[in-house]
């Protein structure tokens, strides 16, 4: 990536398919900066219930002090048609953890738009070289991992594929410092740097409470206590959604054959009983009685 030029964020129009954790997280990023932003998916209910999430991060960050201007400027617009997106200048992938879902998604999306449109994808584990095969254009595709909540932690984990272009790194160059977030760049491999390694942690965490070796708040409370982390790994794996996580893990098993990626017993029962964490309100935690200053 080289330096990026102080461009308005007027310059960007921003598509971005996928309403759930990330497209959510994403989109109140985008409008608190300044980008109107047009938000896809599958699902109007999703679709409903995103236009509220999305309203109460933004008076989260307002809270926080995370916003440029003090106050959102960018638009949000919904709709459940995938050309939606056409005319945009960067299209951001967010769809769910499976690549047969993204294939598709990613295919279709690159199709309905021109060239020079930047392709992001904010895949947690799926390798950009593999999701470049089913592109139109896989030069113009970059990966661009976004942490949750977005509007708060100002780096990033972009991935170049083999095929991304320096031009393409200039383009997300300049969203990113339009966005106001820091990138670091890795190298395409399955899961990248920071699910390659958190990931595995969390699913050994999980194992650790199956194994009745301690319970969830112990463990969390060691790493966070002794080892210093901010959130325990099975908090983390409550903010990321338990759901995603076995999916992701799932994607990294295959492609690794890590047998720490399998993902274990305890996990898979939590998904099989619908508690995917804050999102369903149970996860390895219950959120059902706790109040909004808890939940960003
Ligand atoms: P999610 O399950 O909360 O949301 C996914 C959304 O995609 C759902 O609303 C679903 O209706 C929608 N969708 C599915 N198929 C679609 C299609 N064909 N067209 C349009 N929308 C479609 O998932 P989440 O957690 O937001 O993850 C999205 C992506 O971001 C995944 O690749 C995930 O691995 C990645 N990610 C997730 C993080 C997290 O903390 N949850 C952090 C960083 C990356």
């Amino acid at each position: 990536m080289t330096d990026t030029p102080n461009e308005q964020p007027a310059q960007h129009r921003l598509a971005v398919i996928g309403a759930g954790v990330m497209g959510t997280n994403i989109t109140a990023l985008a409008t608190g900066h300044g980008l109107d932003v047009t938000l896809v998916d599958v699902d109007e209910e999703t679709l409903t219930t995103a236009r509220r999430t999305i309203r109460h991060k933004l008076g989260h960050a307002q809270l926080m002090n995370a916003l440029p201007d003090g106050r959102p400027r960018g638009t949000v617009t919904t709709t459940t048609r995938l050309d939606g997106i056409t005319g945009a200048t960067t299209v951001i992938e967010a769809v769910v953890e499976i690549a047969e879902v993204k294939r598709k998604v990613l295919a279709e999306a690159s199709a309905l738009t021109a060239p020079g449109t930047l392709l992001i994808s904010n895949t947690s584990c799926v390798p950009v070289d593999e999701m470049a095969g089913w592109v139109v254009r896989g030069e113009e595709l970059v990966g661009v991992h976004f942490m949750n909540p977005s509007y708060l932690i100002k780096m990033v984990e972009v991935i170049r594929g083999t095929a991304t272009a320096d031009t393409t790194m200039d383009a997300v160059g300049s969203l990113l410092h339009a966005l106001g977030r820091e990138a670091l760049v890795v190298n395409d491999a399955p899961g990248f740097v920071i699910n390659r390694l958190l990931h595995p942690l969390i699913n050994r965490a999980a194992l650790l409470v199956q194994e009745g070796v301690a319970t969830a708040e112990t463990v969390d409370g060691l790493l966070e206590g002794c080892l210093g982390h901010t959130t325990g790994p099975l908090r983390t794996a409550d903010l990321i959604g338990i759901d995603n996580l076995v999916d992701s893990l799932q994607v990294l098993h295959e492609r690794t054959g890590d047998p720490e990626c399998a993902p274990c017993e305890l996990m898979l029962q939590k998904v099989a009983d619908g508690h995917h964490g804050r999102k369903t309100g149970r996860g390895f935690y219950d959120y059902r009685t706790a109040t909004k200053r808890n939940t960003p």
